[in-house]
C-alpha cells in the first residue's frame, strides 16, 4: 500500500540517511539476458551533477522545484551520492559505474520531437519545454528487477502535462518514447549485441495516469547525466526498466511498442513490467529488495507499494503476463 505521511516528505537531502555501507556487491550485465549476470564491485562515490566541471546547465535556475505533498513515501531518500554512482544506462556501459563514461553526454542543444498520431508533428527545444512544464518535486521509490531499490526525489513535470502539450489524437493507444541514438556519443551503442535505440511505451491509460512522471531533475537540481538527463521517465509501479533516459522522441501510436528490453529476450522482459513481489523473474526473486544505501533487505510491494493508484489500469487486461 501507498503511505502516504505528510512528515516524512520534509526529510530532506541534507537529512537523509547517512552516506555509510555502501558497498554493492552485483553488476548487471545486460547481455544479461545473453550473457548471464557477473560480479563486480564498487563503492559510493562523490555525488555526479548535471554537466561537467566548467560546463553550466542552463535550467539550473529552475531547481529546487517546490515538492508535491500529495507524492511521498514513508523511507528515508538515498543519498544521492549513492544514486548518482549506482546506475544502468546501458549506452554507457555495463556497470553500475557510468557516471565518469555518462560526462560523454551532450544534453544541450537537446531537442525533443512529438509525432505520431498527433493533431501536429512538433519539436521543442528541452529548454523550452521545461518552461511551459509544471515542474514540481515527488518522492518516489524505485525498483530495479536486479531486486534493488531507491527512494528518489525527482523533479519533473506529470507525463499527462506533456500529453495534453502533444495533443495525440484519440485514435492513438500508446506513448512511445526514444532515446538518443549517437555512437560517437555513447560508446555502449558501437557494439551489436543491443538494438538501439532504447525504447519503451505506455498505454495512454497508463501515459496519463497521476503518478507517470516525466523527469528533468533530482535532489533539487538538474538531472545528471548518469541518471539520464535532460529528459527521463519515472514510472514507480513499474520495474526501473520502463523508465527510459535521455528521451528525444515520443510518438503516439495505435502499435504497441517492441521495447529495448523486450527486444532482446522477451522470456525475461515483458511490456507491462509491473511489480509484484509474487512474481519471480527467471533469474531474479522479486519476493524482497536491498535498499540501496542502507543494510536493509525488506519485502516487495504489489505495484511497487502504488496499488490503489494503478491497479484499476490492468483489471481489462486479459491473457497477458502483466508482471514481465
Ligand atoms: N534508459 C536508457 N536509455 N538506457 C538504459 O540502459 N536502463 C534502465 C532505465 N532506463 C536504461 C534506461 C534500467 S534497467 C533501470 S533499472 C533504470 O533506467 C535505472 O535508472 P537509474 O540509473 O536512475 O537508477
Amino acid at each position: 500500500m501507498l503511505i502516504r505521511h505528510r512528515e516524512t516528505w520534509s526529510i530532506a537531502e541534507r537529512d537523509a540517511t547517512p552516506e555509510h555501507v555502501f558497498l554493492n556487491r552485483r553488476s548487471f550485465v545486460a547481455g544479461a539476458a545473453l550473457a548471464g549476470a557477473a560480479l563486480g564491485t564498487g563503492i559510493i562515490g562523490l555525488p555526479r551533477g548535471a554537466m561537467a566541471a566548467g560546463e553550466v546547465d542552463p535550467s539550473a535556475s529552475l531547481y529546487p522545484a517546490k515538492a508535491n505533498p500529495a507524492y511521498t513515501i514513508s523511507q528515508a531518500v538515498t543519498p544521492e551520492a549513492v544514486n548518482t554512482n549506482y546506475n544502468n544506462f546501458y549506452e554507457y556501459g555495463e556497470t553500475k559505474h557510468i557516471a565518469d563514461a555518462a560526462q560523454a553526454l551532450k544534453i544541450r542543444p537537446w531537442m525533443v520531437s512529438i509525432d505520431g498520431m498527433v493533431d501536429k508533428p512538433k519539436e521543442i527545444a528541452i529548454d523550452d519545454l521545461l518552461k511551459a512544464m509544471p515542474l514540481e518535486e515527488r518522492l518516489y521509490r524505485h525498483r530495479c528487477v536486479e531486486a534493488w531499490s531507491m527512494a528518489v526525489p525527482w523533479t519533473g513535470f506529470p507525463v499527462k502535462a506533456l500529453v495534453d502539450f502533444a495533443k495525440p489524437l484519440g485514435s492513438a493507444k500508446y506513448m512511445q518514447v526514444q532515446t538518443f541514438l549517437d555512437p560517437k556519443m555513447a560508446p555502449g551503442q558501437r557494439g551489436f549485441v543491443y538494438t538501439w535505440p532504447y525504447v519503451e511505451g505506455l498505454t495512454m491509460a497508463e501515459a496519463t495516469n497521476d503518478l507517470a512522471f516525466m523527469v528533468t531533475g533530482a535532489y533539487g537540481k538538474p538531472l545528471p547525466k548518469a541518471m539520464g538527463a535532460p529528459l527521463r521517465l519515472a514510472l514507480p509501479w513499474k520495474y526501473g526498466f520502463k523508465s527510459a533516459k535521455s528521451i528525444v522522441k515520443i510518438t503516439f501510436t495505435d502499435k504497441r511498442p517492441t521495447t529495448f528490453w523486450q527486444g532482446l529476450a522477451s522470456n525475461e522482459y515483458g511490456f507491462w513490467a509491473n511489480v509484484n513481489p509474487g512474481v519471480p523473474h527467471p533469474r531474479w526473486s522479486q519476493a524482497t529488495e536491498e535498499v540501496l544505501g542502507t543494510s536493509e533487505r525488506r519485502p516487495t510491494m504489489i505495484y511497487n507499494g502504488y496499488a490503489e493508484k494503478v491497479a484499476a489500469l490492468y483489471t481489462d487486461i486479459k491473457g497477458e503476463n502483466i508482471f514481465m
